[in-house]
Formats: structure tokens, sequence, C-alpha cells
């Protein structure tokens, strides 16, 4: 072997000298004491137990050594290397200790502590009465129909024998969709329902149509632009006038509550015929105000009745414009509104609470969701 050890001489190889050891475990020691969080203890950790550590690199030194200095340097190394493991271990546990606590602290729960509350909604009044109509009408088997609110001048209009100059169909009364000549207006009431439930289901038909119609009226304490009725219709064999007095009646009991009159009161309307007027017994007075000046009514005027909505038998012409062969075949209709139904039930007296929704008028009806 020629010139070992060369080309220096590893007995003075700085970083293994005692001192130079001590200094950084020292280093490290102190280090590791001041590191106040895990994440700098991590720094810590590779600054002065990593690879590229002064004590790692002290380490790597050792191999060079001759034998017998290997033993002494790699003992001190050693233990140095345990030690800074060591306290790096132990700071860690208390680190660690210290998180799970802080965590347990800042996370628990107070479960006493009170939540903000939040208001539950409910439907519109006038929503759950119309549903609790169509129900009456389901019962006796009859099916819920629906029509666009958007509706064709001809199916509002036309179809149901209205005609071109009638001074309902003047933008005095109608919305119309577009210009007055578009052929399309926002439906001023259920009816035309009745023929869409003509031209797609098979007869027999019994269907009830609730919704919402359009009329250029201001907003008052009597009327809404926006309102609500629901229409019936029945056409089978054999149905009579009778039919739809016995089948309002139904209804004005299940509104009203049981043995309440109603009248019909010969009238006009275009699609039916003959037409009537529904009228309903005036539900505060029940008719004691007529004539008696001593105690006069203010719901019906003292007339003893109130005006709910129209009705009569289907107009043959209507019948035959939806293809129905009118020898064997008859109908009724009638329509009402929801909004007037709502007042007459409830003792509503201004139009406009039902529309502005405001949470003090529809609170009194309950949370009905
Ligand atoms: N559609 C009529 C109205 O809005 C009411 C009605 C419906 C009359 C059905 C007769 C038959 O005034």
């Amino acid at each position: 072997m020629s010139a070992p050890n060369n080309p220096y001489d590893p007995v003075g190889v700085s970083a293994l000298e005692p001192a130079a050891v001590q200094a950084a475990v020292e280093a490290a020691l102190a280090a590791i004491e001041a590191a106040a969080s895990l994440d700098e203890l991590k720094e810590v950790r590779l600054a002065h137990a990593g690879d590229r550590s002064p004590l790692a690199l002290a380490n790597r030194e050792i191999g060079a050594l001759p034998p017998a200095a290997k033993a002494d340097a790699g003992k001190r190394v050693g233990e140095a290397r345990a030690a800074v493991r060591a306290a790096l271990d132990a700071r860690l546990a208390q680190l660690e200790a210290d998180r799970d606590a802080r965590v347990l602290i800042e996370e628990s729960v107070d479960v006493t502590m009170a939540a903000p509350r939040r208001e539950a909604g409910a439907r519109h009044p006038l929503t759950t009465l119309m549903e609790r109509m169509c129900e009456v009408f389901i019962a006796m088997g009859y099916e819920v129909a629906e029509g666009p609110e958007a509706e064709a001048e001809w199916m509002n209009f036309d179809a149901l024998n209205v005609p071109p100059n009638h001074p309902a169909r003047t933008m005095q009364d109608t919305f119309f969709v577009g210009s007055e000549g578009s052929g399309v207006v926002l439906r001023t009431h259920t009816s035309p329902i009745q023929l869409r439930a003509m031209l797609s289901r098979e007869l027999p038909v019994y269907v009830v149509a609730p919704g919402r119609v359009f009329r250029t009226d201001e907003l008052d304490a009597t009327h809404t632009p926006v309102f609500h009725q629901i229409e019936g219709l029945a056409i089978d064999e054999g149905i009579t006038m009778a039919d739809l007095k016995g089948t309002l009646e139904h209804l004005a009991s299940a509104m009203f509550g049981e043995g309440v009159r109603i009248r019909l009161r010969p009238s006009y309307f275009p699609f039916t015929e003959p037409s009537a007027e529904l009228d309903l017994e005036c539900f505060v007075c029940r008719g004691t105000s007529v004539g008696n000046p001593d105690s006069p009514c203010r719901t019906c005027s003292s007339e003893g009745w109130i005006e709910w909505g129209g009705c009569g038998m289907v107009n043959p012409r209507v019948l035959q414009a939806a293809g129905i062969d009118t020898d064997r075949y008859s109908g009724f209709a009638f329509g009402m509104g929801v909004e007037r139904t709502l007042m007459f039930r409830h003792g509503v007296t201004d139009m406009r609470d039902m529309v502005e929704g405001d949470v003090r008028f529809t609170r009194a009806f309950g949370l009905e969701v």
C-alpha cells in the first residue's frame, strides 16, 4: 500500500473534535427547546438531524479515519446524534400533547349554546285552500287538469263562444302577450282548460282545474289583476243541471260547513246554456239581516246572499267545437274565485292582504307545508 491516509491527516478533522461535536449538540438542543410549534420542530429536525446537518456530516467523516480513531469518534458522534434524536422525540411528544389539548378546547361544542333561530316557512293560504277544494273533487272521482297561463286567444275566447267583438276581449280587460293582435293572451279565466280537457281526454270527463288568471284591474280592496279560479267540468251521458247543483252544494258544505245553502241565479255566459250565477248563503248573517234594518249585515249588504262564481250546462256549441256528440253527451261547468272563497271562509276583508305576502297575514293560517 502506498501513502495511506493521504491527502489529509484524519486526526485533524475538525468536525470530529469533541468541542465541535459538543457545540453541534448544544446548538441542536437549544433549537429544539426553542421550537414552539410542530412546524418549527420539523425545520429544526432537518437542520440538526437531517442528512446535511453538522452531526450527519461529521458522521460521514468517520469512515475515513484510521481504525484506531474510528471507535472513539464513532462513539462520540453516535452519542451526540442519539442525544439530539432523543431531545427531538421528547419535544415532538410534548408539542403533540399541547396541540391535542388545545384542539380539545378549541373544537369543543357547547351543546347548551342558543342556536340562531330560522323561522319555518309555510305555503300561502290560497295554495292550501285551492288544494283543499281540489281534494273535495278528487274524492268524487275528478282529476286535476292544467292549462297554460299564456293562452291562445282562440282558446280563451273564440272556442268558448265569446264573439270577436265582445267587450271583454279588449285591452281594457285582457292582457295581451305582445300586441293586441298577437293572438296570445294571459288567460282571463280557467275556462279554456275545459276545452283542453275535452280535446285531450276520453269521455266521460270529470276534471277540476285550479289556476292563476289575469285581468287588467287595479289592485284595491276587492280587485287584483292576478287571482285564482277553480274550474270544474263534467261531461257524461245524462248530466243535468240537478247534478250541477248537487255538486256545488257538496262543495259549499265542504268549504263552509254542513247545511250552508247555495242559490243558482239565471245569468249569461257564452259558453254555458243555460247559465247561472252561483250565490252562497251569507256565512255571517245566514240571511237573518234580510228585511231586518235593526241588524244589518255588512258582508252581504243585508241581501242574504253573496256571489261566489258562475256555472251552467256546457253550451252544445262548445261541445261540438271539441268534437263531442251532443246527442249522447251533455255536461256542466262552473268556475269560482279562490280569493273570494278565502275571504268568505276566513273573514278576510281586503284583497291586498292576500297578494302582499306579509307574514303577519299568512301566519294566522298556520304553518302548513
Ligand atoms: N269563466 C267564468 C268567469 O270567469 C266563470 C264560469 C265558469 C262560468 C264555468 C260558467 C262556467 O266568470
